[in-house]
């Protein structure tokens, strides 16, 4: 149960005073009946606004494809955001929706968004150990040795004290690799084959994050997931 003001508000229709007058001008009804206090509480379920059922009143998952270009930060100082490819009552919900991890500007690939502030906690924290996949192509060719130096568990990043955690390597061709790792530091696939010889990393994707694969999404689009998709893929 949510006051009808502040259900508004959160979900991103408007203003928590704009919302006072909504529910003034007869916009809201409550099982079919207009409602005239804006502080009464209401079951979401049980509330249309201008006839409508309230917009995902218990919350957002999605997966977006980050095109290269945009920024995970909520500033958009730094550039186009990813925020931006999504409707803009979304963007003005609270919680707000915020990207799971981030991928650098450079990056394409598989995003995760969620308002689920636990959902974020779950999936990024090192201890649930999601393996991420991505594919990178480099600017000199690879040795195959760098293949036990990702796996072995002592790579360490310019700057770091502790090692990076295992992570795998395979070699596609001469420039070009996937690495699956479990870890989401700062520029991390950028960071390992620069500290693993010196490589320079060109292109960047992700394409799967645990299970979920990114699929035939376009860059900029977005799909919607039940909210309780990882909680079911933890189930098996
Ligand atoms: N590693 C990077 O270097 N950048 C990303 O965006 C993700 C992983």
């Amino acid at each position: 149960m949510r006051r009808l003001d502040q259900l508004l508000a959160n979900l991103g229709y408007c203003s928590r005073r704009e919302a006072r007058a909504w529910v003034e001008a007869g916009r809201v009804t409550v099982r079919g009946v207009v409602a005239t206090d804006f502080g009464a509480k209401a079951d979401p379920a049980d509330v249309r606004v201008d006839g409508e059922p309230p917009d995902h009143p218990a919350g957002l998952l999605l997966k977006l494809h980050k095109p290269v270009g945009v920024v995970c930060s909520h500033d958009d100082r730094e550039g186009p955001r990813v925020y931006d490819l999504l409707p803009a009552r979304w963007r003005a919900r609270n919680p707000a929706v915020t990207s799971i991890g981030r991928l650098d500007k450079d990056t394409s690939g598989l995003l995760l968004l969620t308002d689920q502030s636990p959902l974020v906690h779950r999936l990024t924290s090192p201890k649930h150990k999601v393996p991420k996949l991505y594919r990178a192509t480099v600017d000199r060719d690879l040795a195959s040795e760098l293949i036990p130096l990702f796996a072995a568990g002592t790579l360490r990043l310019e700057g770091e004290t502790e090692p990076c955690a295992p992570a795998g390597l395979r070699i596609i061709s001469a420039r070009e690799a996937e690495v699956t790792m479990t870890e989401g530091r700062y520029h991390q696939v950028r960071r390992m084959f620069a500290a693993a010889g010196g490589a320079t990393v060109l292109t960047l994707h992700r394409s799967r994050f645990g299970s979920l694969e990114l699929g035939d999404l376009a860059p900029g689009q977005w799909r919607e997931l039940p909210l309780d998709y990882f909680a079911r893929e933890s189930r098996g």
